[in-house]
């Protein structure tokens, strides 16, 4: 049985598996430019973090109607369920939906459909973290965040991912102070592409609590010292690291010396259905001893959004 866990870093669109890709693109007669589900997967061969956004990007474009939103989730709970998962926080990148003429309600309603049957049906316990597109302006982010604004009830957070280098955190302070008024959570991609500075600045400039990725701290002492201090957790996507070449191999991942440096770290998938598996396929890529196996899974629940520590240790 795998272990407990909850996920703290999954985006919604990277579970989409080629074969749910195809059923979505006949029932909405989208053309999607590949022959059939192998092609897509030949397609998986990444050599950075822009090659794959390219796919994940395109292939949303089968994604058109509340069902489809709520198929697309009610799979990934499914399979996240049987990995040992009991909560997942699930981003979502509204900004790639709106410019292709979904609607905000059309996003929300339909994730809402299965994340609200999830604790019954999968036994996993769910929260919504809407994502800005940080190679977008910081206007659009904050038009997206306005627009969110009659799904708050629905949304506990708000996240910053997509192309990273060039695009520091400083360029939606605004957003996230307007975020955090609306008494949204904060969290952020930084240092997966990007310099320890982002994830530094993140921290500083838009006061996220959590970083997701953040590996390239290793490459400021002072920076881990801090985070080990604060205790701020870091979402760790160990086989997304490998499949985008931040990290040559799993064997030289460095989330071991992470952990022994006093990080508080967790592992996630990211994208599971592009980077090779879900999230206890991560687990068990690391090949790490069991007390190490342990410690991850009880981070993953002290780093949640869960409501008090009562709930985080009933887990
Ligand atoms: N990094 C940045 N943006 C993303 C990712 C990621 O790993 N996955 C989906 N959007
Ligand atoms: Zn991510």
């Amino acid at each position: 049985m795998p272990l407990p866990k909850a996920e703290l870093h999954l985006h919604i669109e990277g579970t989409l598996e080629p074969e749910l890709a195809f059923a979505l693109a006949a029932r909405n007669g989208v053309e999607l430019p590949y022959a059939d589900t192998d092609a897509i997967r030949a397609a998986y061969d990444f050599d950075d973090l822009q090659s794959f956004l390219n796919l994940y990007y395109e292939l949303m474009a089968v994604l058109r109607t509340e069902r489809d939103f709520a198929d697309l989730a009610d799979a990934y709970l499914a399979r996240a369920a049987a990995q040992g998962v009991r909560h997942a926080e699930v981003f979502f990148d509204p900004q790639a939906h709106l410019a292709r003429g979904v609607s905000m309600e059309t996003v929300v309603e339909g994730l809402w459909r299965a994340l609200g049957e999830s604790e019954t049906r999968h036994g996993v316990s769910t929260r919504l973290i809407m994502c800005f597109l940080r190679d977008e302006s910081a206007e659009s982010a904050m038009d997206t965040l306005m627009a969110a604004k009659p799904y708050l009830d629905r949304i506990t957070g708000v996240g910053l991912d997509s192309a990273e280098v060039g695009h520091p955190p400083v360029k939606f302070r605004e957003v996230y102070e307007t975020a955090a008024a609306l008494g949204l959570r904060r969290v952020a991609h930084a240092g997966e592409e990007g310099p320890p500075e982002y994830v530094t600045e993140a921290l500083d400039v838009l006061g996220v609590e959590r970083v997701d990725h953040g590996l390239r701290c290793l490459e400021d002492p002072a920076l881990v010292a801090r985070l080990v201090r604060d205790r701020i957790p870091l979402t760790v996507c160990p086989l997304s690291n490998v499949r985008l070449r931040a990290v040559p191999d799993l064997a030289a991942h460095p989330l071991p010396a992470m952990l022994d440096a006093g990080l508080l770290c967790t592992v996630n998938s990211d994208d599971p259905a592009y980077f090779g598996g879900y999230v206890d396929d991560n687990f068990r890529a690391l090949n790490l001893p069991e007390e190490r196996q342990r410690e991850l899974a009880r981070n993953s629940f002290l780093a949640s959004f869960l409501e008090d520590d009562e709930e985080k240790r009933a887990r």
